[in-house]
Formats: C-alpha cells, sequence, structure tokens
C-alpha cells in the first residue's frame, strides 16, 4: 500500500503509479475535499482517498503502508512535524520534489538574487502547522531520517523550464515577485514585470531535491519492484 500524503489532484500517482505493480493499492491523503474529488475521479478504484490533516499524527492513516511518498509538500512542514513524523514511521518514505533554494534564470537579471533571497525567506513563513522547512527541507530531512537509523538518498530535481513554458513561468514569477514583496522587496513588482515580459526567450531553472528514506529493516525490500 502507498499512502501519498498531501496529494492534491494526484500528481504522485500520475507519476509513480506507471512505474509500480499494476496490482499496487494506494491511499490519497489530503485536507482539501475539492482538490481529493479530482484526484478520486481520475484514480477510480485503484486507491483510497481519506481527509485527513496532516498535523494530527496520531490520526494519519499509516496502516498497511509499504510505502509513504509526499511530492511538493515537505516543503511545506515544520521541523517539528518532521521530526514527529519520522519517530513514528517504519515504512520507507519518498518525499519528491522539495524546492532548496536555488534558481537561475538565463539570460540573468541583476535583481535575481536578491529576489531569491527574499523568496527564500518567506519560504519559512507558516504554512499552517508552524514555520514552515522551506528550502531546508531536504537537508533536514537528510539529518533527521539518518539520525534514526534509515538509509538515507536524495538526488536533484530541478524544474526546468524554458520559453516553450513562458506562460508557465509567467506564473511562476508572479507567485515569487508576490512572496518577495511580502517580505519587503521593493524591487519585485519590477523585476516581475520584465521577467514577465521577457519569458519568450529566458530558461528558468528551480532547484529541487528528491529524498528516500529506507529503514534498515527493508533493505532488501521488494514489495514496490515491477517485474
Ligand atoms: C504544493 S501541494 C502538492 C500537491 C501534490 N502532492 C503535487 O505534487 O502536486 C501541497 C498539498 O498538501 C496539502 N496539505 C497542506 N497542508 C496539509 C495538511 N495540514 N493536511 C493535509 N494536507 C495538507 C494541500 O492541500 C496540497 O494539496
Amino acid at each position: 500500500m502507498v499512502v501519498d500524503l498531501g496529494c492534491g489532484t494526484g500528481a504522485t500517482w500520475r507519476a509513480l503509479a506507471p512505474l509500480l505493480p499494476a496490482d499496487t493499492r494506494w491511499r490519497l491523503v489530503d485536507n482539501d475535499p475539492a482538490l481529493l474529488e479530482i484526484a478520486g475521479a481520475m484514480v477510480g478504484d485503484t486507491a483510497e482517498c481519506v481527509e485527513a490533516d496532516l498535523g494530527d499524527l496520531d490520526a494519519l492513516p499509516l496502516d498497511g503502508a509499504t510505502l509513504i511518498t509526499a511530492s511538493a509538500l515537505l516543503d511545506l512542514m515544520p521541523e517539528t512535524w518532521l521530526s514527529a513524523f519520522a519517530a513514528r514511521v517504519t515504512a520507507p518514505v519518498y518525499f519528491a520534489l522539495s524546492y532548496d533554494g536555488r534558481m537561475d534564470w538565463t539570460p540573468t537579471d541583476l535583481r535575481d538574487a536578491a529576489v531569491t533571497d527574499a523568496f527564500n525567506r518567506h519560504q519559512h513563513g507558516d504554512k499552517g502547522l508552524g514555520p514552515a522547512l522551506g528550502p531546508d527541507a531536504a537537508d533536514r530531512a537528510e539529518d533527521v531520517f539518518a539520525a534514526r537509523g534509515f538509509a538515507v538518498d536524495r538526488a536533484d530535481s530541478p524544474w526546468r523550464l524554458g520559453p516553450d513554458m513562458a506562460e508557465l513561468q509567467r506564473e511562476l514569477t508572479r507567485g515569487i515577485a508576490s512572496a518577495a514583496a511580502e517580505i519587503g522587496l521593493d524591487e519585485a513588482a519590477d523585476w516581475h514585470r520584465d521577467r514577465h515580459d521577457a519569458a519568450d526567450h529566458v530558461t528558468c531553472i528551480v532547484g529541487h531535491a528528491d529524498f528516500l528514506a529506507v529503514p534498515s529493516a527493508h533493505s532488501q525490500e521488494t514489495t514496490h519492484v515491477r517485474h
């Protein structure tokens, strides 16, 4: 049973299910019923959808889990949650797509570094459960799970948005500028205007990390191997 935490509309299922044995069971967990409804319509009877708050670790539906996944979630969570979660899980954990604090645009703009710095500080704000790990998420997950005896592995999984994804770049830079402005960066609006106008000629790389933690007892795990 793969349990996907903060499933949203089911992005992890979309990415991983084709790589796993066809009879793999899934449980998709989120606290947003509207997103769960979209996910449920997509996965059909291959998965159960559970509405739950990840902050309530005692009530997390982890029974039967042989793999716990999450994508684009860990950087929203506080360190206290990460530590408490690591203390209670016994299954392998795969956290995909944690933002790592790096953003690179080609061509560059003199304001990129200031915007990135302000955005990264904003990422540490409270996203619902306390001050978020933000760009430190994968580093802290490595430390916390290694300290509990898990074998940990990590790899870069950057977003690459070229001119062919100009509209997505514009949405991304709008959100980045809005966060940087909230931190008090005066030049955020001008930076966004120029990035918006240049998107057809720009490539943007946003650093993310994928993280795997396997408890020592599972070192020979084959449950999710596709034969
Ligand atoms: C950035 S989205 C990622 C969604 C999906 N995993 C993806 O990769 O597209 C974070 C998800 O976590 C969910 N979430 C955030 N805080 C939560 C909480 N305290 N309990 C349950 N779900 C939560 C949100 O509703 C959202 O669907």
